[in-house]
């Protein structure tokens, strides 16, 4: 596909990035041909999101340099690397809250003017409905972003991209907040870039995506190459060994545990606009998985539960009823929340690993009112090993952390309380295969230990592999609830989708 006869449009040659000690990559060397999506494997910390960084003018290189169209380029900062039509969708997510839709889309970038010399703001909003439009998006885009769930923001920082016109692309895990169905469009936009000759850099924990959409794969691990092939010449498993640096059996644990009596019992809970009318019971022991397209209602469910929104209608714990009005009330509940948005809900980014573990835990650590520093240290430590938290000390700021790994220190953090009912929204959320297959196996574990649990989930997969039943939510109401011996994808989708008439409403 990628005539190697033409020459790149753009290219990393011995490209090294080191932060003091720590060197984050170092001799990459990756062409990219227009027309041609190239994918960034490799595990949490490996180095992707460092390299996609200095191609588009983040970072500057420590070692070796960017060549654009053959020749060196000296990118200062992302606005040096758009000029150059390199253009990134970071992994963080990376909008002004208070802007709207549009001028978030514009930003740091030519307007379109009227006649008179005014800014065309009913030209640029056409734009960027159209664009959104695209995308599968229809809102109002003088809204401002901060009234958007974390999908619809990442498919405005999509739109903002492709409203550049660039050459190069960088999508750094586009599709994590995303569910299947967005995700399909996403994939399918990406074939149109190539056809319209962009070149596309493609970093993604999802497999599969990769093995559809690029035509290349090149695999990084400890911040080196170790692989660059034209996608036919992998096999899944055969990615995965290369990534981890040994083969990896079983992604998902599910073993057989015994459920006991009703912990978490919801009758017609209610919080309107999200959700109405939500009724279901989860046991202890139980793993029940949580279906459904963005807008379904499911966050806003967990977050009612956790004492983060008002709701009517009742909740009982082990068979009492509760009124759960703050995450105080929660957490007196033995209720723990995992929240979807690790960086506005769950870390203090600039505290370092062991305090964003122990915060959580706060109470547990003390004696006559202080903190423990070596409980606690004990503690953060076993927590960061038992997840293979990558990167400095557990002292080190958690921002520094790479995104996978941020994830751990949050899954940790909400571990730290030993919750006996645990919500978790999206747990492995940007997380790769060998920390998902860990993930895995602690909520098995949690659950074996007659933990009960809540797992929110866009990756289908995921749910039908790890819960014991699935509840499906549409628009927000509950539309069925699958026992494992009748879960199947298609049925799990079309109730999701609302593409079958379901006669029994929970
Ligand atoms: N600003 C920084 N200061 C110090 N270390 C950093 C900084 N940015 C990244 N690192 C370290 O460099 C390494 C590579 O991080 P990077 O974010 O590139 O990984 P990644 O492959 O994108 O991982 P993930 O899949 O989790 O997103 C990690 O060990 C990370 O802790
Ligand atoms: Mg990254």
């Amino acid at each position: 596909m990628s005539g190697q006869a033409r020459s790149p449009v753009c290219a990393l040659r011995s490209v090294g990035k080191q932060f003091g000690p720590v060197v984050a990559c170092e001799g990459i060397s990756i062409e990219l041909f227009a027309g041609e999506a190239v994918a960034l494997a490799g595990e949490n910390g490996a180095g992707k999101s460092t390299t996609a960084k200095c191609l588009y003018g983040y970072y500057s290189p420590t070692a070796g340099h960017i060549e654009v169209d053959g020749q060196e380029a000296t990118l200062r900062s992302p606005r040096d690397g758009e000029a150059a039509g390199i253009v990134v969708i970071p992994q963080e997510l990376d909008l002004f809250p208070e802007l709207s839709i549009v001028e978030n889309m514009f930003m740091g970038q030519e307007r379109p003017r009227t006649k008179i010399g005014t800014f065309d703001w009913g030209r640029m909003k056409k734009t960027a409905q159209d664009i959104l439009a695209r995308l599968g998006l229809r809102l109002d885009v003088s809204l401002p972003v901060k009234l958007l769930s974390a999908a619809n923001c990442k498919l405005v920082e999509i739109a903002r991209a492709l409203n550049r016109n660039a050459r190069v692309i960088i999508m750094d895990e586009p599709t994590a907040a995303l569910t299947d169905r967005e995700v399909r469009r996403l994939l399918s936009i990406v074939c149109d870039l190539k056809a319209q000759g962009v070149a596309v850099v493609y970093i993604s924990h999802r497999l599969d995506e990769i093995f559809e959409v690029c035509d290349r794969i090149v695999v990084l691990r400890d911040g080196k190459t170790v692989g660059d092939k034209p996608t036919s010449e992998f096999t899944e498993s055969s990615l995965v060994k290369m990534m981890v640096g040994r083969p990896l059996e079983s992604l998902f644990t599910h073993s057989p545990h015994p459920t006991g009596a009703v912990a978490l019992e919801v009758k017609s809970l209610t919080s309107s606009p999200s959700f109405r009318d939500v009724s279901f019971q989860l046991r202890r022991g139980e793993i029940l998985g949580i279906s459904g397209l963005i807008g379904a209602g499911r966050s806003e469910l967990a977050h009612a539960l956790f004492g983060l929104r008002p709701y009517s209608g009742q909740i009982l714990v082990d068979g009492t009823e509760t009124k759960v009005r703050s995450v105080s009330d929660a957490f007196a509940n033995g209720i723990a929340y995992l929240p979807e948005e690790r960086r506005s809900q769950g870390l203090i980014l600039p505290f370092s690993i062991q305090e964003n573990i122990s915060l959580a835990s706060l109470g547990r650590f003390t004696r006559f009112g202080l903190v423990s520093d070596k409980k606690e240290s004990d503690f953060a430590h076993k927590a960061a090993n038992d997840f293979t938290v990558v990167g400095a000390g557990i002292d080190a700021a958690v921002s520094v952390l790479s995104g996978g790994n941020q994830q751990k220190v949050l899954i940790a953090k909400t571990l730290a309380r030993n919750p006996r009912i645990i919500i978790l929204d999206e747990p492995t959320r940007g997380v790769d295969v060998g920390a998902k297959s860990e993930i895995y196996k602690i909520i098995d574990d949690l659950a074996r230990q007659g933990c009960a649990v809540l797992l929110i989930s866009s990756e289908l997969n995921e749910v039908l592999a790890m819960s014991d039943r699935i509840l499906v939510m549409r628009e927000g109401v509950a539309v069925q609830t699958f026992e494992r011996n009748e879960f199947s994808p298609e049925a799990i989708g079309a109730a999701a989708a609302g593409q079958k008439v379901v006669s029994d409403v929970a």
